[in-house]
């Protein structure tokens, strides 16, 4: 039987962070994790505060769509104070350590669909949304939040059947949650150290997109661009090819993948 009881206590225990995952918040049930996130953020919470339910009665995705959460999956939210050139690389962190912690706990090989979805055999396990408050160069707060699709019955949500997946869906079996967590915890410090320290994640980000090279659609504001997916630029915009040999720059967007 797979442990997987969540609680401040199990996540913190021996974590071997330094600040992210130190002070845990956790509900069993809760609205959004970023709502709580955003409160705690405005009252100066410590760095590395991490808010975390079992389940999300309205939890949010990008592009203001509805996000699933319920119980089985994971859904936490971090808080950070990164400086501002340090923050779009928020997103290329948080899903480079998605993907390093599902593979180190599971065995899965998860890939990285531009912007930011973790996906596993080319279906989408993991949204992560990032929230910020930014006054000209000053950084309020930045909090990532994830959501991981961990054991879910896809069965139960026929609406997402066709284009999400999760863990124990591809594994057969249950996933160890708990362990995930406490992984995910530790990769987004060891990533966040990296970057305060002056290193790029950048080339990493880029080694682990399934996009590039594909032939994707692009939806960006009212946007639909089409093409080959070419390359990402440092600051994660996607370089987009289209068929009359133009090159398009998107900086923000949602993309499928279309071969
Ligand atoms: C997306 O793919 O659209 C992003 C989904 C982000 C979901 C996570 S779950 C934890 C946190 N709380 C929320 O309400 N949303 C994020």
């Amino acid at each position: 039987m797979v442990e997987n009881n969540l609680s401040s206590a199990s996540i913190i225990s021996n974590l071997g962070t330094h600040f992210i995952g130190q002070r845990v918040i956790y509900y069993p049930s809760l609205t959004s994790t970023m709502e709580v996130a955003k409160q705690e953020a405005q009252l100066g919470a410590v760095e590395g505060t991490v808010i975390i339910a079992d389940e999300q009665t309205a939890g949010r995705g990008r592009i203001k769509r509805v996000w699933l959460s319920p119980k089985g999956s994971v859904a936490l939210s971090i808080i950070l104070y990164p400086s501002v050139v340090n923050l779009p690389s928020l997103i290329m962190l948080a899903s480079l350590a998605v993907v390093h912690s599902i593979e180190a706990v599971t065995g899965l090989k998860p890939q990285v669909k531009w912007p930011n979805d973790v996906l596993v055999n080319d279906k989408k396990v993991c949204g992560i949304l990032i929230e910020s408050s930014v006054r000209g160069n000053i950084v309020d707060y930045a909090i990532i939040g994830i959501g991981v699709n961990v054991n879910l019955r896809l069965s139960g949500f026929p609406e997402i059947q066709s284009t999400a997946t999760s863990l124990s869906a591809e594994l057969g079996r249950d996933a160890p949650r708990l362990r995930i967590i406490r992984q995910l915890l530790v990769e987004v410090e060891r990533l966040y150290l990296a970057l305060q320290a002056g290193g790029s994640i950048y080339e990493e980000w880029q080694d682990n997109l399934v996009t590039l090279g594909r032939r994707v659609r692009v939806k960006s504001g009212k946007t639909i661009y089409e093409g080959v997916a070419e390359s990402v630029t440092k600051d994660g915009s996607l370089l987009l090819r289209h068929s009359n040999g133009n090159l398009s720059k998107i900086v923000a967007g949602d993309a499928t993948l279309r071969d």
